[in-house]
């Protein structure tokens, strides 16, 4: 029987995109798209999709059963902002959805991505060009379920020989997909708002500068650590990958060199806490050393892209 992908969270920012990629690497019933919610309209009519919760672990196992997986992309979370106001519900869906995932990848020995994220460090880890080992000590919700997260794919790895794999994911812009419920979504915002009305409020302050990452890089990434062999994987919790870094205003001043008379307002709110204590820049030689991770977006092409793209939609 024919080999399958699994996506998991297929409806999400990410998820979205990277089913698209993988179909079009492996062709379009080689992957498996799966969400809580049915197909939204990019997946809709593309490919096969089943409908499974991810805390669902026996109907996810009937999924993987009858279309023979051999690898899986776990994509379902709660991100950062939304997960501050639904504390029990993220934790939930990020640990026990991860757990229950680990212990089918350990019964089943497929291959497993996971994502975790700049938000397993906190307001006490050295915020400039952050390395991969650092201080820890998370004070999101989010954060704090990437970190256990993190553990716990090293322990499976270490333990039970899963073969696991993880980035750290930047904030991540593109305009196939809309992000949702996370800190770093003003950067995907403000390119709709620019064309839409040529101004943008920003929900954190001018100088509030973030790790990011177009998507077209998060896809070679995420698809590139998979296809590395096992032996070049040396960090089994989560590697640092990073593409660039920049502030509200600095995208505001990329974009008017397209769109004069753009004009950006900051209006802080509970997200500036949460961008605060994360790091402005972080440290991915391990990524570049082990597996060849090299990033092709900066601020000027990722803004160029995007807004070629958003204007002219093909896909
Ligand atoms: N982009 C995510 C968020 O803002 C971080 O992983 O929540």
């Amino acid at each position: 029987m024919k080999e399958s992908i699994l996506v998991i969270g297929a409806n999400g920012q990410i998820g979205t995109e990277l089913v698209e990629e993988l179909r079009h690497r492996h062709g379009e019933s080689t992957v498996i798209a799966t969400d809580i919610k049915p197909a939204n309209a990019a997946l809709e009519g593309t490919g096969p999709f089943e409908q499974v919760d991810v805390l669902d672990t026996s109907g996810l196992h009937e999924v993987m059963r009858r279309n023979n997986v051999k690898q899986v992309y776990l994509l379902a979370a709660l991100l950062s902002a939304t997960a501050e106001q639904k504390v029990k519900t993220a934790w939930r869906l990020n640990m026990e959805g991860l757990l229950g995932v680990l212990d089918l990848a350990r019964e089943q020995s497929f291959k497993l991505f996971w994502p975790s994220s700049i938000a397993v460090f906190g307001p006490t880890t050295p915020r400039d060009n952050t390395p991969q080992y650092t201080i820890t000590e998370p004070n999101t919700v989010y954060g704090i379920s990437k970190l256990a997260g993190e553990r716990w794919c090293e322990y499976y790895h270490q333990k039970f020989g899963v073969d696991v794999r993880s980035l750290r994911y930047p904030g991540l812009i593109g305009w196939k997909s809309e992000p949702g419920g996370g800190t770093t979504d003003y950067a995907v915002h403000i390119f709709h708002e620019a064309l839409r009305s040529k101004k943008y409020e920003a929900f954190l302050s001018e100088d509030t500068m973030l790790p990011m990452m177009y998507m077209p890089d998060a896809l070679r990434a995420t698809i590139g650590i998979m296809d590395a062999a096992a032996d070049h994987i040396k960090i089994r919790s989560s590697y640092n990958v990073a593409a660039m870094s920049f502030t509200p205003k600095d995208i505001a001043l990329e974009i008017e060199k397209h769109i004069p008379g753009f004009s950006i307002s900051y209006k802080p709110d509970s997200r500036q806490q949460i961008a605060d204590s994360w790091p402005r820049s972080f440290d991915d030689a391990a990524a570049r050393k082990d597996w060849g991770w090299r990033h092709e977006f900066d601020l000027a092409k990722m803004t160029d892209d995007m807004l070629v793209h958003l204007q002219h939609p093909v896909m």
